[in-house]
């Protein structure tokens, strides 16, 4: 099986349909190995829930969770090194080239119908695209079809942007952990956290599914300026993320405007990791802090899940539902990036790295009074109400309503099952 040999070199223990489905990748690199193992060294931590233990052992059989790498350190490494096995076994350009598609999916990309256009995406070169950029490009401007870039495994490494002339997108990828796209601006290279999304998507009626945004660039130390650095810039109304990974550190999903969807997503990051002005609805999602760890007994808060941004009484706001939370530092839920900031946490269950106070208002006390946070029905340590913020709100059935499903996004105005486009 393709890649097996790397594999086999170091672990003799491939057994189960987990580790077979590893091995069939087609290449991956190091650096998303590493940013990988960066979010599962810090769900290590997480006791009682261990929804990636599968993927912590493949890891473990890599030998890649020795005590060296730390979380931190592993997302430096600048560099990516392919595991393409097949490149040593040939010669002949032409013979490499030919053997690297052989195992392409047949019937990949589908003929186009009357609603939808299929293009697809390898950089192996084994379809119409290499990059992804080169694709986007293609869609014809404000065009009523959807546009569905199938994009196989393997890390993008480019800047991408859908413009704003773009709408009815879908990026689909081959599972959140073999498909990314990846870049390294922050803050100070792209002259502002704004600019710095490795993914920029402006055009509406977006959709994304088991595909991977990443920014790689080296994580803050404190004190650190300029460096925040983005994975993804989600700008467009009306969009869909089902089964994506986000990974980044410090301000890692501008969810920033517009009525947006998240199911089964997972979103690594330390401070302020979900921020913008958006209205969201996340729906069976992982956060995972990646914030330093504290001394025991410190007080002192190491990140912060979300810092939402409505600056007045507008409909926008993020609700997380069904959710999990956890990973490493003393964290908040949120803090209030604008006065209106509004968030609510229900029926999720939270570790202990939520500090007790919950929430933040900037330090600026006017600001409790505008702020909206609350929580519903959410269990496990770091959901324990005591000690809350004074303006936390402990949502009734009634307060709670407007945010247990997608009608907080108009959801049933346009949000179409997964399997529709
Ligand atoms: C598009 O195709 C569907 C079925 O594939 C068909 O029901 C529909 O009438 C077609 N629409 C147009 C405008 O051709
Ligand atoms: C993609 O490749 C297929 C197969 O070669 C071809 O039929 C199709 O026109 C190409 N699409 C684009 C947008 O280049
Ligand atoms: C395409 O985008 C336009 C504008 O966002 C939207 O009105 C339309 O419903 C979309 N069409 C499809 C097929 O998603
Ligand atoms: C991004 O990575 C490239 C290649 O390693 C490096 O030259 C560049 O300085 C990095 N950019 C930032 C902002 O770290
Ligand atoms: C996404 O990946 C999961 C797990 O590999 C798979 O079961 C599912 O069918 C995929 N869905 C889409 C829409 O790609
Ligand atoms: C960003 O730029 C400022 C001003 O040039 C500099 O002081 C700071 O160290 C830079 N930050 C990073 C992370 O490179
Ligand atoms: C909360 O979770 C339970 C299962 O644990 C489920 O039955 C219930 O519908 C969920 N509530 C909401 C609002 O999603
Ligand atoms: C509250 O959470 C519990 C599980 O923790 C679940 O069984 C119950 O259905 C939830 N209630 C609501 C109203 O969602
Ligand atoms: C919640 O926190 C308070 C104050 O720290 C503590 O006394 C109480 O035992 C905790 N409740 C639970 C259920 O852990
Ligand atoms: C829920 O809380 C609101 C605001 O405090 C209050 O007006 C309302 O009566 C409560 N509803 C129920 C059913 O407790
Ligand atoms: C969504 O929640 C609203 C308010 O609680 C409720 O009226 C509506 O029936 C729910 N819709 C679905 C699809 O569950």
């Amino acid at each position: 099986m393709y890649g097996s040999k790397y594999l086999r070199f170091r672990s003799t223990s491939f057994s189960s349909p987990f580790n077979q489905k590893m091995t069939s990748l087609k290449s991956i690199s190091l650096t998303f190995l590493v940013a990988i193992f960066a979010v599962l060294w810090a769900c290590k931590h997480l006791i009682g829930f261990n929804p990636n233990s599968k993927y912590l052992k493949y890891f473990e059989d890599l030998g890649l969770t020795t005590s060296s790498i730390s979380p931190i350190l592993s997302l430096l490494f600048p560099y990516s090194i392919n595991f393409n096995a097949r490149h040593h076994k040939k010669k002949d350009n032409k013979a490499k080239k030919a053997s690297i598609c052989d195992d392409f999916p047949p019937g990949i990309p589908p003929p186009d119908t009357n609603t939808t256009s299929y293009f697809c995406v390898d950089r192996n070169g084994c379809c119409n695209f290499t990059l992804v950029q080169a694709a986007v490009d293609a869609v014809p401007a404000l065009s009523q079809k959807r546009t569905v870039l199938w994009i196989n495994t393997g890390i993008y490494y480019e800047k991408v942007i859908v413009p704003i002339t773009k709408p009815n997108i879908t990026f689909q990828g081959q599972g959140y952990l073999s498909t990314a796209i990846s870049w390294n601006d922050t803050a100070n290279s792209s002259h502002g956290t704004f600019y710095s999304g490795s993914v920029q998507v402006f055009g509406a009626n977006f959709i994304a599914k088991n595909i991977s945004f990443m920014n790689v660039a080296p994580i803050p130390k404190p004190g650190d300026f300029g460096a925040q650095a983005v994975a993804i810039r989600v700008s467009g109304d009306q969009s869909a993320f089902w089964g994506c990974g986000f990974f980044g550190a410090q301000d890692t999903l501008h969810d920033d405007k517009g009525r947006h969807y998240f199911k089964e997503c997972y979103i690594q990051g330390s401070i302020d990791f979900i921020f913008g002005n958006a209205r969201s609805f996340y729906e069976n999602c992982q956060l995972v802090s990646m914030a330093n760890p504290v001394a025991p007994g410190s007080k002192s808060i190491s990140g912060a899940l979300t810092a939402h941004g409505r600056v007045s009484n507008e409909n926008t706001g993020y609700a997380f539902v069904n959710c999990f939370v956890g990973g490493s530092g003393r964290v908040l839920l949120g803090r209030a990036w604008r006065p209106f900031s509004r968030v609510v946490f229900i029926n999720t269950t939270m570790t202990d790295i939520i500090a007790p106070e919950g929430w933040s208002d900037f330090n600026d006390p006017t600001r409790d009074q505008t702020i909206f946070y609350g929580e519903y029905n959410c269990s496990g340590a770091g959901a324990n109400l005591t000690m809350r913020a004074s303006y936390v709100q402990r949502l009734n059935d009634t307060q709670a309503s407007p945010f247990l499903n997608v009608s907080f996004i108009d959801g049933n105005d346009w949000l179409q099952p997964i399997n529709a486009n």
